[in-house]
């Protein structure tokens, strides 16, 4: 165990991650925490370079295989660089995206398999597991057609409905797998109803 807090945001594309991060950094902020916040794929020069290439909407040939190493790489470098020593000091880090999104968009969606993508990932993470996941439930039509308004889409968020759905589906299905870690919450709930429901969660990691 690290002396740290590891907190994992997930969920769909547009499911609002990062709107719940600020809010939760206020929070663990004003309890002390000195708080840490990262993104995958990214985080690091090296891991940030990764994911130019990963979403590059050119490269429309990258092979599954592909896509799960450079993930895999670019949070190999994350955890090695930022988060693990981030984590033995001390701090609450959070993370939007994290291994859980390897399980779901290359185990599931892509069809590689959830522990064949696992054991290749242990590589990457070493011990380093979330405390807690918040897993931002979202029909994947409502999540992309909040991104289509936002920007261009990158070259995972350009793949059919039906990955999206699968990816949807895929992060409800790793909820019921791991129900002590992932927390599932309804992400078409106001803001602040959402938000209640992770500081509860986090109150009780807390106290332990
Ligand atoms: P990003 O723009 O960060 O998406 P979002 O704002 O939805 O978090 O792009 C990351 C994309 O990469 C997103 O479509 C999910 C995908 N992804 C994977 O397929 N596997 C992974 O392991 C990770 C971390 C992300």
């Amino acid at each position: 165990m690290s002396k740290g807090i590891f907190i994992t945001m997930e969920g769909p594309d547009g499911s609002g991650k990062s709107t719940q991060i600020d809010l939760l950094r206020e929070y663990l902020e004003k309890e002390g925490y000195d708080v840490l916040i990262t993104r995958e794929p990214g985080g690091t020069r090296i891991s940030e370079a990764i994911r130019e290439v990963i979403l590059n909407k050119e490269y429309t040939e990258m092979s599954p295989v592909t896509e799960m190493l450079l993930y895999a790489s670019a949070r190999a470098q994350l955890i090695n660089e930022v988060v693990g020593p981030a984590l033995e000091s001390g701090k609450a880090v959070i993370s939007d995206r994290f291994v859980d999104s390897s399980l779901v968009y290359q185990g599931i969606a892509r069809g590689l398999g959830v522990e064949n993508v696992y054991n290749i990932n242990l590589q990457a993470i070493g011990k380093y597991m979330p405390d807690v996941t918040f897993l931002l439930d979202l029909p994947a039509d409502i999540g992309i057609a909040r991104k289509k308004d936002q920007k261009e889409l990158d070259r995972m968020e350009s793949e059919s409905l039906q990955f999206h759905r699968d990816v949807a589906e895929g992060y409800r299905s790793l909820a019921e797998r791991f129900p002590d870690r992932i927390e599932k919450i309804d992400a078409t709930l106001p803001i602040d109803r959402i938000c209640d429901i992770i500081k509860v969660r986090i109150n009780e990691l807390l106290a332990k």
